[in-house]
């Protein structure tokens, strides 16, 4: 029998929605009759049994006992539900005029790798450390040795025919994994801080920095995310990416991450967070000792919303 055929007691969501007393706070008295609704909604369209029910909450709990300082399973069930992308594309969307317009550029998902306090390093030096023969994936990284550098500029959407102007001293904060697909806070083979680093620029608004083309590598999945994943025949894996956070006085913050268009995950990752703006190409580099590849990439950045 289909759930419309099915006789409810459609009243039920009334009440719960009625509940809501005089003095409950201004957000949640705004969202939650949506929230209401659309759960109510859900579950009878879909004839949500008791058992499934306690099974999808036997999931939530299951992810918040994983959840500690350096693991959030709930945020990860979040991302693999495209939640995160979601929130973060409307979040653009309320703060920005200038990104949804495609002036500045499209912010991507912080995802729970960031670390606080990356060493501030000079423009030109490397956030590869310790790189010795001795390395397990030594030859990979050589192989994918980069050079990245570009600019970060200032966008007033008060003047939206102005070109965006060159910004000194914005904090281009910068994180991505090794070779073999770990952040070096979850690989106790890594030194700390590899591959992290913070640059500012300089008076022609540019950075620099030696990294590596980064590789596909799949969120953790030994947890119920990942259980949950298999059971919806899902991969894990994200498409090689750097992750940034570019900062500077008086504009906007930018959290959002670029894609190596070489990897075959690019139209397939597993939270979501490709944007074409996002995607990359980097170039062969010739007489480098220290890169085989570079990339250009500018970053543009909302003036006056300072403190977002
Ligand atoms: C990441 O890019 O680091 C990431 C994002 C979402 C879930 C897991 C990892
Ligand atoms: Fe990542």
């Amino acid at each position: 029998m289909h759930s419309s055929e099915r006789k409810f007691d459609l009243s039920l969501t009334d009440k719960v929605i009625a509940a809501t007393g005089p003095n409950a706070h201004p957000r949640l008295a705004q969202v939650m009759p949506s929230l209401v609704r659309h759960l109510h909604d859900f579950a009878r369209e879909v004839n949500l049994t008791v058992d499934e029910w306690t099974t999808a909450i036997e999931l939530i709990n299951e992810c918040g006992r994983m959840s500690n300082d350096r693991r959030n399973e709930t945020q990860l069930l979040c991302d693999i539900l495209g939640l995160e992308t979601l929130v973060d594309e409307i979040t653009a969307n309320i703060v920005s005029s200038a990104s949804v317009s495609g002036t500045s550029t499209p912010s991507a998902i912080l995802g729970p790798f960031y670390r606080h306090d990356a060493p501030l390093l000079p423009n030109g030096s490397s956030i590869v450390k310790d790189l010795t023969p001795a390395v397990p994936w030594y030859e990979q990284a050589v192989a994918d040795s980069a050079y990245i550098t570009g600019r970060v500029l200032s966008h007033n959407p008060l003047f939206p025919d102005m070109p965006p102007t060159p910004l000194r001293n914005a904090i281009v904060d910068v994180w991505h994994t090794a070779p073999n697909g770990l952040y070096e806070q979850q690989d106790p083979s890594q030194p700390d801080m590899n591959l992290r680093g913070r640059f500012a620029t300089d008076a022609e608004g540019r950075y620099a920095f030696y990294a590596l083309r980064p590789v596909a590598y799949p969120i953790p999945d030994d947890g119920p995310a990942g259980k949950f994943l298999a059971l919806l025949d899902r991969h894990p894996h994200r498409p090689g990416h750097i992750h940034f956070i570019v900062s500077a006085t008086g504009h906007r913050t930018l959290t959002t991450q670029i894609f190596d268009d070489r990897d075959e995950y690019i139209e397939k990752d597993s939270v979501f967070a490709v944007k074409d703006d996002l995607v990359v190409h980097f170039e062969p580099r010739e007489q480098d000792p220290q890169a085989k590849w570079t990339l250009n990439y500018e970053f543009v950045l909302e003036a006056g919303m300072m403190g977002l």
